[in-house]
């Protein structure tokens, strides 16, 4: 049985990745391609309880290190539990999220530095790569301003101070953006990286093609 393929969709809050996962797996579907679809933080019955204690925590100061913990913990359960035994089976598996989003988030937007995030992937998660990642990377303006928008949904519902909450949502996705783009710099064959603001078709096509053209070389399909 030959092993499955695992694509991996990246990108800041509020990039598309969730719809265009949609779509993936809808075109995937109409071709008969055996896929599961999966998404992280959550996927697993253990993993959607770390995603809930993740995201009530967040506005108790939940520390850094916490967070990493608690993303790699996750991990490690949808790799045991989900992501290998579909591999093995020989599916392709297509997850919202991965490692990637702990070395942009917590090893740049928290400043943990992407080794330590480099090293428990390696420890926790026996280093298991995606066979292709697909980084959505609108401009930084386009998601300074969606980030906004939904801070001020936040702020509106918890009554915290609004311009003190976009000035430090500024910074942290800002150094969130520079990490996906180190990482598809050092990585260009595995990270396929489809910047600007482009419409949600555009976005698909780009994606579709990419995805075309690896499952002909992984085999699966010709
Ligand atoms: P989602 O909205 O794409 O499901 O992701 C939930 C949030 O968790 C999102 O703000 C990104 C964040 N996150 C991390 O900070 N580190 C991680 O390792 C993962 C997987 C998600």
């Amino acid at each position: 049985m030959p092993r499955g393929l695992f694509i991996t969709l990246e990108g800041l809050d509020g990039s598309g990745k969730t719809t265009q996962i949609k779509r993936l797996a809808a075109w995937m579907q109409k071709r008969g391609l055996d896929h599961i679809v999966t998404r992280q933080p959550g996927g697993t019955a253990t993993g959607d309880r770390i995603r809930a204690l993740l995201l009530d925590s967040r506005s108790a100061a939940l520390a850094p290190m916490t967070e990493m913990a608690l993303m790699f913990a996750d991990r490690a359960q949808a790799i045991a539990e989900v992501i290998e035994p579909a591999l093995a089976a020989g599916r392709i598996v297509l997850c919202d999220r991965f490692t990637d989003s702990t070395e942009a988030y917590q090893g740049g937007g928290r400043e943990l530095g992407s080794q330590v995030v480099l090293d428990l992937h390696r420890l926790i998660c026996g280093n298991l790569q995606p066979d292709i990642t697909l980084l959505l990377l609108p401009s930084l303006d386009a998601s300074l301003s969606r980030a906004r928008n939904r801070n001020h949904r936040q702020t509106q519902q918890t009554g915290q101070d609004e311009n003190r909450f976009e000035q430090e949502q500024d910074a942290f996705y800002s150094r969130v953006w520079q990490k996906y783009r180190e990482i598809a710099a050092r990585e260009p064959n595995r990270v396929i990286l489809i910047e600007g603001n482009l419409g949600i078709d555009e976005v698909h096509e780009q994606i579709v093609e990419a995805i075309s053209e690896h499952l002909v070389t992984a085999g699966h399909t010709s």
